[in-house]
Formats: C-alpha cells, structure tokens, sequence
C-alpha cells in the first residue's frame, strides 16, 4: 500500500528552506536531511492550517513570519546530547585542566566556561558536576559557566534542570546521589550546580553580548552541521574570546585541520590556544 504523504515538499522549497537555514544558523541542509526536515516542519504545517511548504516559504519571507522563524529554527535544530558525554573532556577537566587554571588564575581567582550549543542542558550540568567532584575546594573562588543554544525550546528546558529519569541514567550514581534530588519521578538539578550556570539564547553566527575572555569553551557536536567557512569564522572568534592558553574542546568527529591554526591538538579532541 502506498500512503501519500500529507504535504509533499518541492525542490525549490526545500532549497528556499535550505538557504534560510544556513543564512540564518549556518546550518547545512543536506539532501540526507530531506526526510528528517520534512517530518519536523510537517508538524508546523499542521499547527498553522497550511496547505503546502509553497505557503510555508511565504509565511517566512513575510514580516509576519519573524516569529515564525524561531519556531523553523527551533524545528530543525538536532538537539541530540546526553549526560556525560565524551566523558574523556569531564575527566580531563577535572584531572588537568582545573588544577592547572587554579595555580594559573590565583591572582584574579576567576574560571570561565562556555558551554557553546550546549542543547537541552546535560552538557553544562556534567561540567557543574565534573568540577564539583574534582576534589579541589572552590572555596574563594569565582567559577561560571556560560550554556548557551541557539534553540529556544532546548534552552528552556535546560534552565529547569528537569529530567526524566531515563535521561538521567548516565549520570554516574554517586554523583546523581549528590548533586540531583528525585521529584515526581523526575531528576532535578541540585543548586549547587544551577549556581555555577547561566543559560542564555544565543546564535554563534550573530554579535557574542559578553566580553570574556573564556578559560575554556566547550563546542561539541555544533560545528558538524556548517560549511568550514563558517567553522573557520567560528574558530577565529573562539580564539579571539579565549584567554592565552585556553582551551577549546571539540565533538569527537570534530577537528581544526585546515579550519584554523590557532588553536593545536593536545589531547582527544582537546586543543589549546596558540600565541597570545
Ligand atoms: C547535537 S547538539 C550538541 C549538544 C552538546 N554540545 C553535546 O555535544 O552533547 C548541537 C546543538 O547546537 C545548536 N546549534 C546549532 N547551530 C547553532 C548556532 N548557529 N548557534 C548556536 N547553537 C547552535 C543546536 O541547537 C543544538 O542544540
């Protein structure tokens, strides 16, 4: 049986789409997407009372269709992430890093984190965990997390430091135990991590509102999805926002060949700045 799909997408639509999406987020719609574009922008459709993307593309073009865009952005953002993922850059954080930028930063007793494309949360909350259980007293000293997502749904969520309890699985047990407490059946994140986080809306591609300069930035699982253009203007700012011999780290099928010089490899998808 063959069943006809609700709202068929034309070429030229799907390039208008494609074109908005990498002019606005630098995403890149590949025709691999098509499918998985399709079936989230259906769903918008649906809710609108348009009969076709034809209208769809309109309603985007228009003024009126500003908000709108949040919500075609929101839909075709790939959000996925997990509790301490790449555990290898928690591990690294805590072991290396941190004691590092304690004996580097004792004058100014500052620690600045970004968590750029940090999706639905879990990423900045395995971070607020990782330095927590370092065994280093943060005692004195003034430690942040900036988490910041393009997408204004997963943002949300993140700020409520709400997760299922399937979610929450691959927060190692002790540290769930310390730093969660069980509502409704649900995991929430305790205060002593929401201290250390702020989340913000942010796209990568537009003006950065903070100054820094950042110790160390997390851009994982992001840049997958831009042209090396976009990566390279991305990884030139990174630099231009980090402080001398800062870190930069990566997603595991991430890497700065032929993107930027100015930051080298030194460890599993970690890198640190070169020059000041
Ligand atoms: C696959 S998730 C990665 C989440 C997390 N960093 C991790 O590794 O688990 C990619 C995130 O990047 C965000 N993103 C994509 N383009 C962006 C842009 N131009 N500005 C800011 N965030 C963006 C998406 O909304 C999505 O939440």
């Amino acid at each position: 049986m063959v069943v006809e799909e609700e709202f068929a997408l034309q070429d030229r639509d799907f390039r208008t789409l494609s074109k908005l999406v990498m002019d606005t987020a630098g995403i890149v719609l590949s025709e691999r997407k098509r499918a998985f574009i399709h079936g989230r922008l259906s769903r918008r459709l649906r809710a609108l009372g348009l009969n076709n993307f034809s209208q769809y593309c309109k309603l985007l073009e228009t003024s009126d269709g500003d908000s709108e865009l949040r919500n075609f952005i929101n839909a075709v953002t790939t959000n996925h992430t997990s509790f301490f993922r790449e555990s290898h850059h928690l591990d690294h954080l805590a072991r290396v890093i941190l004691p590092e930028l304690m004996t580097a930063n004792s004058d100014t007793r500052r620690i600045r984190i970004w968590s750029a494309g940090c999706s639905s949360g879990e990423e900045p909350y395995s971070i607020a965990m990782a330095i927590h259980n370092s065994g280093k007293s943060l005692a004195g000293w003034d430690v942040k997390i900036l988490a910041t997502d393009l997408d204004t749904n997963v943002i949300a969520h993140a700020a409520r430091g709400i997760y299922d309890a399937e979610r929450a699985e691959g927060i190692p047990a002790a540290m769930k135990n310390r730093f969660t407490t069980v509502q409704d059946g649900n995991v929430v994140m305790n205060d002593e991590l929401c201290d250390l986080i702020t989340f913000a809306h942010l796209n990568l591609l537009e003006r950065w509102p903070m100054s820094g300069p950042f110790d160390v930035i997390f851009c994982r699982n992001v840049v997958i999805y831009f042209d090396k253009p976009t990566q390279t203007r991305l990884f030139n700012r990174y630099a231009d926002i980090t402080k001398p011999d800062g870190w930069l780290i990566v997603g595991h099928s991430e890497n700065l060949l032929g993107i930027t010089d100015r930051f080298e490899l030194v460890g599993r998808t970690i890198y640190r700045k070169v020059g000041p």
